[in-house]
């Protein structure tokens, strides 16, 4: 099975594997051993950089008992030249599984289109980030008991961020209100507006972070992405737009989630880091019980009902 998008998932399907990456907590934090995917090796191929996504998919994958070749532009023959197709059939033949990042929209399909093997879209430019989608949502579960019929704040690049685009269709599926908290210049897509509301989404859009707060479950930060940017000068007019710190807090309900798919840069000021309020560490951390839930569902392996 490929995951390029969330729409390659039903709800019943990212619900189970939720509750799946919730049985292998144990083994990804080290406190069980469960080697169901030896003999197994994943294809980490890594065309932009990364460290979260990349390195807790080694980790899933070797916690699980299984092999990882980790492939990037630098150091591997992309850089004589080698088209991605080519670059594909080779990992067709040296991995089970693999996961792609690159910075062009549409290059996990295209990279899926071209093997046999399972793919599953690590970031491909704007376009989706679907396997960070399920650790946000497995993240807003714990915080919350539920993923249903919350109201999401998404702020900052919803222009070129593809974790937004994921999130928001996924949160839509759950019956979310969606905030949409961004400079005019990095307003979400207005075909992905227009079908969030064809789907039957409450969306609003304003450009006041400070406002929304107190009426939340969830507050999405993102990073303005200087690397989309094809104008350097675009940038430095949005750079550092939004920034909140623990005083901008005082008064938002106690259970307010603050989530980012980091790296931060300046959204959120280290004084949130030691409150209640911070899921976003703990969010990174999540990215191995549900990657780990993905590998196993992407090969087949099914997981015991009791891990101990
Ligand atoms: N959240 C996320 O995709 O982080 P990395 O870019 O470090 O993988």
């Amino acid at each position: 099975m490929d995951l390029i998008t969330m729409d390659d998932l039903t709800n019943d399907e990212s619900i189970s594997l939720l509750e799946d990456a919730r049985r292998l907590m144990p083994v990804a934090d080290g406190s069980a051993y469960l080697p169901l995917l030896e003999g197994k090796v994943l294809g980490n191929l890594f065309f932009e950089n990364s460290t979260r996504t990349r390195l807790s998919f080694e980790t899933a994958m070797k916690r699980l008992g299984g092999e990882v070749l980790n492939l990037s532009d630098v150091g591997s023959s992309v850089k004589k030249g080698e088209t991605l197709y080519d670059t594909m059939q080779m990992i067709d033949g040296y991995a089970d599984i693999a996961v792609i990042r690159h910075p062009r929209q549409g290059a996990a399909q295209y990279a899926a289109d071209a093997v046999e093997i399972p793919i599953l879209n690590a970031g491909d430019g704007a376009g989706n980030h679907p396997t960070q989608t399920l650790l946000d949502l497995f993240t807003i579960k714990q915080g919350h008991g539920t993923i249903q019929d919350l109201r999401v704040v998404l702020v900052g690049d919803l222009r070129y961020g593809r974790t937004v685009h994921s999130l928001s269709h996924a949160l839509s599926r759950f019956g979310a209100s969606l905030t949409f908290v961004s400079p005019e210049s990095l307003m979400m897509p207005e075909e992905i507006v227009r079908d969030l509301k064809s789907n039957g989404c409450d969306v609003a859009e304003t450009s006041d972070l400070l406002s929304v707060l107190g009426s939340s479950d969830v507050v999405y930060m993102t990073r303005i992405q200087r690397e989309r940017f094809p104008d350097e000068a675009e940038y430095e007019k949005v750079a550092g737009i939004y920034t909140i710190n623990s005083d901008d807090l005082a008064n938002a309900p106690s259970n307010l989630m603050i989530m980012h798919p980091l790296p931060r840069v300046s959204e959120i000021h280290p004084s949130i880091d030691s409150t209640s309020h911070a899921w976003y560490f703990r969010q990174a951390f999540n990215g191995v019980p549900t990657r780990m839930a993905l590998l196993c569902r992407s090969l087949g392996v099914p997981i015991p009902e009791v891990i101990n």
